[in-house]
Parts: C-alpha cells; sequence; structure tokens
C-alpha cells in the first residue's frame, strides 16, 4: 500500500499521499492541500520543496551524487565528452556513433549566426557585461528563425532550435570577447570540434594566431560536462518557470542566462577570482580572510564554498581539482592564486565552522582557476557556465513543455503587507 502522510489541521485530520522517486526520495504531494483545508505550505528558497517531478538528473547531496539520466557522472568526465552530454540530456539516451556524428553536424551547421546579427554587437558599448550580452542575444536569434519561436515543436523543430542554441552560445560567447577588446570576429570552423572551434574564434584573428592546445579543450571539455545539468538549480527553475507559460526555448534560456548571472549562483566563479586577487593584492592574510568569513557582522563570504545541496562534498569540485592539478602540471603553468586557493581550502576544511556547516569547495571553487590558466577573462566565466548549462536549460525546457499535465507555475505567498486602506490625495498626506 502506499505510504499516506496525516496532518491534524484545527482538529481535524487528513491524509496526503506520498509520491516516491526512482531513486525512493519521497514527497508529500500537497496540490490539494489549499482546496482541502485552506492553507498553503510556505517554504521560503524552496529550500524543502519538490516543484516538479523529473527524469533528467539524480542528485544526493548528503553523499555526493551527481547523475545526469542515470550515468555517474564521474563516469561522464572520465568518458565521455560535452556534446556526446548534450545530446544524452536532451534525447535522454546516450547517442549511437551515427547519432552524435549527425549532431555534431547540425551544432556545426549552426554555430555561424546570421550575419546581420553582428549590427546587434555594434549597438553594445565595449563595455557592456558578456552576460547581458548573452542573454540579449539568445532571444536576438530567435528573431532570425521565426519557425522557432512557437509554443511548440515537433522532433526536427526541437532538434533543429537545440543545436541553434548550442552553436550560437560559442559564437555569441566569443564575439562578446572580441568585441570587448575590439578585435575583428573570426568565423567559425566546421572542420574543428564543437571546444576546439569556440577557442579558434575566441583567440584567433587575422592579427592573432592561436594555437589550439588538445590539453586546454580537454579541460574546457571537461567544465562544460561538469556545468552540464544540475537538477533544480536557480536558473533552470527559472527555465522551467517561463516554459511553464508556454514560452518558446530562446525565451526560455534568455531567462536561464539572466538568473545564472547572480554571484551565489553562477556568478560565483567570477566571485572567487575577485575574491582571491582581492586577496592577493591587499596582502590579507588567509587566516585573516577566513576570521572575516566567520564574523556575523560582515557579510563577506568565502566564495566558492558552501552548496545548498551538498552537504558533504562537491563530486563535480573533486574532479576538478585533479583538472586543476593536471592543467597546471602539464602546461607547467605557475599562478599565486591558485597557491592562494589551496591554502585556504586547508584553512576553511579543518576550521571548526565549515566543519559544522559542512561548506565545502564547490565547483566553482576550481573553474575559475583553471578558466583563468586557459586565458579567458574573468567576465566571461560566467558566460562559459551558461554554455555548459545550455542542455540541461533544453532538456528541462523540454520535460516541461512534453509533459502533458503541464500547468503554469504560479507559487502562492503569504501577504504581509498594509490590510485595506483607502487612497489618500497626495495634498492631504502627512
Ligand atoms: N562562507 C561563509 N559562511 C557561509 C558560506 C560561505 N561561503 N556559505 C554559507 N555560510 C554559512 C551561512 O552564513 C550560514 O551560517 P549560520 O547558520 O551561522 O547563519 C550557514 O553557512 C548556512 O548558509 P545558507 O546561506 O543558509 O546556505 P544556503 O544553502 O542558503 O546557501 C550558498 C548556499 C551556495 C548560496 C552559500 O553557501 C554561499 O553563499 N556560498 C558562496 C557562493 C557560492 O560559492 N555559490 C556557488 C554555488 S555552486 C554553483 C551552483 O550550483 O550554482
Amino acid at each position: 500500500m502506499s505510504e499516506k502522510i496525516k496532518a491534524t489541521i484545527n482538529g481535524s485530520e487528513f491524509e496526503f499521499p506520498v509520491i516516491e522517486g526512482t531513486e525512493n526520495e519521497k514527497a508529500i504531494d500537497i496540490s490539494k492541500l489549499r482546496a482541502r483545508t485552506g492553507h498553503i505550505t510556505y517554504d521560503d528558497g524552496f529550500k524543502n520543496t519538490g516543484s516538479c517531478q523529473s527524469e533528467i538528473t539524480f542528485i544526493d547531496g548528503e553523499t555526493g551524487i551527481l547523475r545526469y539520466r542515470g550515468y555517474p557522472i564521474e563516469e561522464l568526465a572520465e568518458k565521455s565528452t560535452f556534446l556526446e552530454v548534450a545530446y544524452l540530456l536532451t534525447n535522454g539516451e546516450l547517442p549511437s556513433t551515427a547519432q552524435l556524428d549527425e549532431f555534431r553536424r547540425e551544432v556545426s551547421e549552426y554555430t555561424p549566426i546570421h550575419h546581420d546579427m553582428r549590427h546587434h554587437f555594434a549597438g553594445f558599448p565595449s563595455t557592456a557585461h558578456p552576460m547581458a550580452i548573452l542573454s540579449a542575444m539568445f532571444n536576438a536569434v530567435s528573431c532570425y528563425t521565426p519557425h522557432l519561436t512557437e509554443s511548440t515543436y515537433d522532433k526536427q523543430s526541437f532538434e533543429e532550435a537545440t543545436a541553434r542554441l548550442l552553436g550560437a552560445a560559442s559564437t555569441i560567447a566569443a564575439y562578446t570577447f572580441k568585441k570587448a577588446n575590439g578585435r575583428p570576429f573570426t568565423f567559425s570552423n566546421p572542420r574543428l570540434g564543437y571546444v576546439e572551434n569556440f577557442l579558434h574564434m575566441m583567440f584567433t584573428d587575422p592579427y592573432t594566431e592561436y594555437e589550439i592546445d588538445p590539453e586546454i579543450v580537454k579541460a574546457l571539455d571537461l567544465i562544460f560536462v561538469l556545468h552540464a545539468d544540475h537538477e533544480q538549480n536557480c536558473s533552470t527553475s527559472t527555465v522551467r518557470m517561463v516554459a511553464s507559460s508556454r514560452a518558446n526555448l530562446f525565451a526560455s534560456v534568455a531567462s536561464g542566462v539572466s538568473a545564472l548571472w547572480g554571484p551565489l549562483h553562477g556568478g560565483a566563479n567570477t566571485a572567487v577570482l575577485k575574491q582571491l586577487k582581492q586577496i592577493h593584492t591587499s596582502g590579507m592574510t588567509i587566516e585573516e580572510c577566513v576570521r572575516l568569513a566567520k564574523d556575523k557582522d560582515s557579510d563577506f563570504r568565502l566564495m566558492g564554498f558552501g552548496h545548498r545541496v551538498y552537504k558533504n562534498f562537491d563530486p563535480r569540485a573533486n574532479i576538478l581539482k585533479k583538472a586543476c592539478d593536471r592543467v597546471f602540471s602539464v602546461l607547467n603553468k605557475k599562478d599565486p592564486y591558485l597557491d592562494i586557493a589551496k591554502k585556504l581550502e586547508e584553512v576553511a576544511l579543518t576550521d571548526e565552522y565549515f566543519i559544522e556547516r559542512k561548506l565545502y569547495p564547490n565547483v566553482d571553487f576550481y573553474s575559475g582557476i583553471i578558466m583563468r590558466a586557459i586565458g579567458i577573462p574573468v567576465n566571461m566565466f560566467t558566460v562559459m557556465f551558461a554554455i555548459g548549462r545550455m542542455p540541461g536549460w533544453i532538456a528541462n525546457w523540454r520535460e516541461v513543455r512534453e509533459n502533458p499535465d503541464s500547468v503554469i507555475y504560479r507559487p502562492r505567498q503569504v501577504y504581509q503587507g498594509p490590510t485595506c486602506r483607502s487612497y489618500v490625495p497626495a495634498d492631504k498626506r502627512g
């Protein structure tokens, strides 16, 4: 018999069904609570609320498990590639060789954005934040593909929209960098793989030669794989929320970019580097920094530490830590920021405050240092996160749109404002 939860409200007893996931997580289904009892639940920040049932990604934050469509992140990180993972997330299964070849071909075909879009770039000042450009540009791309701005897609349209978004993400990111630096745009090279081509568009121009290093390609591909999806995080929930109104994929993804921008989410990788720079240039000691992070009168936090769901370790951080060591040793690089990061990690991990609150380095702690070694400027770090997260956003959009029972997301609230009062004309207000 399926489990039921009993609640007594104002002396009356109510029963609520329990939904069980494939990994045995249990959720009390309160969808009829208000209709039956007049009450709603309250859960600031949705810390304890399941907003959907999903088949895409599984996380167990207590034991540090992350799986895409059932595949452990450690295996995907070691054996797969970003485009293969993108196919897996957006289609549900790993592709055959022929399917992967076709997927790569399609992404490559749509990587060059419409030539007229260079006028959009011309309209932005060179000081524009790359995330602002990225968000605006995803909506702009859809202006050139009106057939993809419908609220429903057939299989072929979905595949085209997916390929266009994955391709456009790399081109827009690279052009944003060029725009900021006043360098000419470099067209996509269809003979190159996804990451190679991105590095080519980013760092090559008629005046600059850039040799694509396979180690760097491997490291960036890994960063994209590790960021490809992460269950109901802030940006993905935003994408699902927008999708629930039947908005098209481009509009939904553009809103995801905006949500990702914040320093508590995707902007954390930028914040980590800014903090390391601050420590480096100010001569602040690691101990002073940790003391400040623990001081409740200061709003200083150790960026790159802590996570809403991982309360033991972030498996992505463990993988990236190893990749970070590898990149620095293979490329024979030294970085004072890496030395500071390692000391910070050591001190924080042995400090009672961090141990008690289960605050461990998260994925952003190492990804920024690797991206810095690759030559990606700090204000582009969150853009890299957005490229990586694209398959997850697309997969979640699809899940919402293909669910015949999907309803518009519309949370309730507990109103705490003034009760009813009468309008007072301006000249009578005190
Ligand atoms: N430095 C110092 N103290 C911290 C930190 C930190 N980085 N993170 C949490 N705490 C403390 C917090 O002050 C609170 O202490 P107390 O219980 O004494 O009031 C306690 O730990 C719990 O923190 P919380 O803010 O309630 O936890 P949360 O689950 O709401 O927030 C978080 C998670 C990631 C927003 C937070 O840990 C944080 O701000 N970290 C720094 C920013 C960061 O690295 N963000 C990237 C997240 S990973 C990328 C992604 O998946 O989006």
